[in-house]
């Protein structure tokens, strides 16, 4: 395993203070202590090379866990261990494995060209010159960043930013990789090419990735497996089909019409969440739903028709939605 978690529970502690100056004396001598639990009683492993999704509201504990892995804070309870190590031991040997990268900090300088954040890192981590020269031009290239290492990194733009961060993080072949919301606010075209370069990085390198985003279309594109935490619970752990499996009891299902027909003729069936003139798009017990598309087709001018799932994106919000 290249990650095992127990039990992991993590209380941040932090004082209330009342409004104002009197408060602020008054809280000098008596302050209450407010407990928040940011992950309480967390469970899981992940093998070696696997790439898992960690996903969940704002506030959920995710940066918190992925701080808590690469050793930036304690654990209040319980135990974790990567690669065989208590990553807040923060054991050389530990250090020179593991990356991680979030997007919304930087861990470049802000006023050098990445090359030279790059050559820096290189005497951090010991990674021999050969191996060096390799690994940048490679990364470099896919990235298709070749003509911006040696632009100080606060001329480039915020996907430029991020492909320099991530060939920074991987400058010395770590085992493990933390990614939280590496994609955050990037354009489009940006986060496309980050995916692309991922899937295949993951792939070749085996690299072991935990990777949080807001974009279900990373998860969905990167991710065979995703644990879903909701206020730090683990509520889910398992395959993108299981969420859909556990979590979406109702399908769609889509029919193009020959003719015009009574909207309301399809309300028996379910919930229609879009239609126009020669097309109806309806929300069905997931059960019934092959049952309803022949009933369909028997009874309206139908020339076609399928049936599909809810999006990953709809049933995660449908699962938040149910826990509040
Ligand atoms: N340093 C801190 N002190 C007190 N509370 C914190 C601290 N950091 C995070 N929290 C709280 O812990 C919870 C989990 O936060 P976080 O791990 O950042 O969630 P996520 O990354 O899923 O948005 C939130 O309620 C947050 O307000
Ligand atoms: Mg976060």
């Amino acid at each position: 395993m290249a990650i095992e978690v127990k039990n992991l529970t993590k209380t941040y502690k932090s004082h209330k203070k009342e409004p104002g100056f009197s408060g602020s004396l008054k809280s000098l001598f008596h302050r209450e202590v407010i407990e928040k639990n940011a992950l309480t009683s967390i469970d899981f492993s992940i093998g070696n090379g696997e790439f898992v999704g960690l996903i969940g509201e704002n506030g959920a504990g995710k940066t918190t866990l992925i701080k808590i892995l690469s050793g930036i804070i304690f654990p209040t309870s319980g135990t974790a261990e990567v690669l065989g190590y208590k990553p807040w031991e923060r054991k050389n040997a530990l250090k020179k494995q593991f990356s991680v990268v979030m997007g919304q900090k930087n861990q470049l300088w802000w006023d050098l060209p990445a090359y030279d954040s790059f050559l820096l890192l290189k005497e951090i981590y010991e990674v021999e010159e050969k191996q060096f020269k390799k690994i940048v031009s490679e990364l470099s290239e896919i990235l298709d960043m070749k003509d911006k290492l040696y632009t100080q990194v606060r001329k480039l733009s915020l996907g430029e930013r991020m492909k320099a961060e991530l060939i920074a993080a991987l400058l010395h072949s770590p085992k493990v990789l933390y990614l939280d919301e590496p994609t955050i606010g990037l354009d489009v075209l940006a986060q496309e090419s980050i995916r692309k370069f991922l899937k295949t990085y993951n792939s070749q390198a085996k690299t072991t990735i935990i990777l949080t985003s807001h974009y279900m279309d990373d998860i969905e594109t990167l991710c065979k497996r995703v644990i879903i935490l909701d206020k730090g619970i683990l509520q889910f752990d398992g395959s993108l089909e299981g969420v859909i499996k556990k979590y979406a009891n109702e399908k769609v299902i889509s029919a193009t019409l020959g003719n015009k027909v009574e909207l309301e003729k399809f309300t028996n069936f379910g919930t229609i969440l879009n239609s126009n003139e020669l097309q109806v798009e309806i929300k069905v017990e997931r059960k019934n739903s092959t049952k309803i598309a022949s009933e369909l087709l028997n009874n309206f001018p139908i020339v076609d028709i399928t049936i599909k799932d809810i999006s990953i994106e709809e049933i995660i919000k449908n699962i938040f939605r149910e826990s509040k």
